[in-house]
Order: C-alpha cells, then sequence, then structure tokens
C-alpha cells in the first residue's frame, strides 16, 4: 500500500479525430448497432489516422496534463507509458514521447504492460518511485493504437475497442490526506489464453504463416473474460474499501475501466452504489484499454465531476489477467 505521499498535479486526454460508428462497422462486418449497444454500451469509437502513432496520441495528452498541472516539460523526471501497443517493440514508447516532449534527458523513461490495468500499475509504480524521495514529477500516460492490433474481420473483438490516451502529472503531496491514497493490485493465473496476442513475440517470432494465420491479431473469450472480470473488479474494490474502512457510499466517483457497460453496471449492483456514481464513456470511445481510466479520469475532471476533497475509486481489469484499484483524495 503506498502513503498518501503522492498528488494528481494535473490530468489531459487526446482521441483521435475519425469516430467510426457501429454503423459504419456494420457495414464490413456481421454485427449491428443494436447488437453492440445492447451487449457493450457502445455507440463509436475513435481510430488513429494514418501514421498517427501510440506516442503521438500520448504526447497531445501529455502536453494537456502538463499544461493543467502548470509545469514545463523540464519539471519532469519520470515516465511511465502503460500500453500494449508500443510504437516499436523497443525502444520503449516512454523513450519517443521524452523526445517528442523535450524532456530532460536526465528523466528516467520507461514503459509497463499490464494490459487495461496498465494505468493503474503505472501509477503505482510512479507513485512509490515520487515517495522514495529520488524522483520529483512524473507522467503517467496511458496511450493505446489497439486499431493496429484487431483484427478488422473478426466481429467478436472488433467492435469493442478504440484509440486514445490519457496522461496524469504527479508529484509530492503538501498534504498526507490528499492524494493516493492506496492500491490493491493483483493477477489472476492460468487465464493467458483468454485474451493474447498469440504471435509476434520471442515465443512465436512473425512468420509468412502467422501473419496469414492473424496470429498478431489480439484473441479473446469474452464470456469467460467477462465474468473473472466482474469477480475481480468487485474483488480489488471491496479489498481497497476495507483496507482504509471505507464504505462504497463514501466514494463519489468510481472511474471503471470502460470495457463493457454490462460489467460497469454489475460492479454498480454487487457495490450497491448506484450507475451515478460511476463515470461512463465506453459509449462513445470503448476499450481504449491503458487509455481508458486516464481518459475518463479527464473527462470527469474537466466537466466538473470531481472537486476538491472529493474521494474517487479506480478500479480495472485487463489482459493476464491483471486487475487493481486505486483511492484518489483530491
Ligand atoms: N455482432 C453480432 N453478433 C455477434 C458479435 C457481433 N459483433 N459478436 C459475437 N456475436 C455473436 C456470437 O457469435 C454468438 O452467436 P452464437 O450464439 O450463434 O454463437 C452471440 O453473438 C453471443 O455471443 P457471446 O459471446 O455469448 O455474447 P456476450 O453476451 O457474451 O457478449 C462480449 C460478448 C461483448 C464480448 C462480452 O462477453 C464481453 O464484453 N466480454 C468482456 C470483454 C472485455 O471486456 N475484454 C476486454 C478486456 S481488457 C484488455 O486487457 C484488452
Amino acid at each position: 500500500m503506498s502513503t498518501p505521499s503522492t498528488v494528481i498535479l494535473g490530468t489531459g486526454s487526446y482521441a483521435p479525430d475519425r469516430i467510426l460508428t457501429n454503423a459504419e462497422l456494420s457495414k464490413t462486418v456481421d454485427t449491428s448497432d443494436e447488437w453492440i449497444r445492447t451487449r457493450s454500451g457502445i455507440r463509436e469509437r475513435r481510430i488513429a489516422a494514418a501514421g498517427e502513432k501510440t506516442s503521438d496520441m500520448g504526447v497531445q495528452a501529455a502536453r494537456r496534463a502538463l499544461e493543467d498541472a502548470r509545469l514545463t516539460a523540464a519539471d519532469i523526471d519520470l515516465v511511465i507509458v502503460a500500453t500494449f501497443t508500443p510504437d516499436l517493440p523497443m525502444p520503449s514508447t516512454a523513450c519517443i514521447i521524452q523526445q517528442k516532449l523535450g524532456l530532460p534527458t536526465t528523466a528516467a523513461c520507461f514503459d509497463l504492460c499490464a494490459a487495461c490495468t496498465g494505468f493503474v500499475y503505472a501509477l503505482d509504480t510512479a507513485c512509490a518511485m515520487i515517495a522514495s524521495g529520488r524522483y520529483r514529477h512524473a507522467l503517467v500516460i496511458g496511450a493505446e493504437k489497439l486499431s493496429s492490433i484487431v483484427d478488422w474481420k473478426d466481429r467478436t473483438t472488433c467492435v469493442l475497442f478504440g484509440d486514445g490516451a490519457g496522461a496524469v502529472v504527479i508529484g509530492p503531496s503538501p498534504d498526507a490526506g490528499r492524494g493516493l491514497l492506496g492500491t490493491r493490485l493483483g493477477t489472476l493465473g492460468d487465464t493467458v489464453d483468454l485474451l493474447c496476442i498469440p504471435g509476434g513475440g520471442s515465443n512465436a517470432p512473425a512468420t509468412p504463416a502467422s501473419i496469414a494465420a492473424g496470429d498478431h491479431f489480439l484473441k479473446m473469450k469474452g464470456k469467460e473474460v467477462f465474468k473473472l472480470a466482474v469477480r475481480a473488479m468487485d474483488e480489488a474494490a471491496r479489498d481497497i474499501l476495507e483496507q482504509h474502512h471505507l464504505r462504497a457510499d463514501q466514494i463519489s466517483l468510481v472511474i471503471p475501466h470502460q470495457a463493457n457497460l454490462r460489467i460497469i453496471e454489475a460492479i454498480s449492483q454487487y457495490l450497491e452504489l448506484p450507475m451515478d456514481r460511476f463515470f461512463v464513456n465506453v459509449d462513445r470511445y470503448g476499450n481504449t484499454s491503458a487509455a481508458s481510466i486516464p481518459l475518463a479520469l479527464d473527462e470527469a475532471r474537466r466537466s466538473g465531476r470531481i472537486k476538491a476533497g472529493d474521494l474517487n475509486l479506480l478500479v480495472a481489469f485487463g489482459a493476464g489477467l491483471t486487475y487493481g484499484s486505486a483511492l484518489i483524495r483530491w
């Protein structure tokens, strides 16, 4: 558990201009607006422009977060990018973002992969590094170009995902009662096959045959993932509330990972917390994986849903299966 010694100083987000609606998708795969809306709550998603990279989206979100924090590139000495769609297998997208933002060469930069839980993992990591006293200001970015790893012929997955980025700037907290109060991270073993990209890694380097078979696309057993996601998110939320001797109704706003409206509704029922305490934008962006929580957090702040003194709960799950929650006092 982190000590309450780090605080979010600014937030930012970015979504590409191109909107892909359910109606458009139903012209290319055997699906319908009605099926997608009723099964997932998604109406549309954003798709990166040709040549627009994960790093480009991360840079846009980071610039807005820096501006919000009233800090400049020179103030940043740590960058963590949560992504599983990096620009390149190596070097990290964080290094590319460092160069594009003109950050100091003394900044530590690395990527972190925990799929859709990536932002919560990265936030916890950055807060621990700042709490150590060895770093002062961190950029924590969630950025994904999922359109690049989705099989656009597979209706069971392509309707669910979208592109985007979100970022926060964190620094030491002047007030021990404010900031990241704690986290609860975890991983369910033996679930790799439920959600993975089977090809392209060191286990199965790309070959013409693997590419023809589509092994480099995301594969998912949706029904199984759904059940485990609800269980893991409920557990992560309950555990962290219990650790901090809090009731669910003391949370002013939950920022859940935006994968599926039905998953969010199930968590709302389990926690006995009405849906108006959950921030939802999955209808407009689909699942943007590691970008989903920081994008939602930024929209919630900019639309006035978060005020000084509020208590927020972040809760996520993703491939691994990883899961995690975080409590933030503003
Ligand atoms: N359009 C129309 N029909 C479809 C579509 C589609 N896009 N996709 C699947 N179907 C069909 C199926 O083939 C199936 O047909 P059948 O009964 O003839 O076999 C039927 O619809 C029902 O399919 P199910 O998979 O049972 O549908 P379900 O109600 O479970 O919803 C969904 C599917 C939306 C994928 C759901 O299971 C889900 O959201 N799961 C969690 C996924 C998730 O959140 N993943 C992200 C993890 S985060 C990360 O780390 C990337």
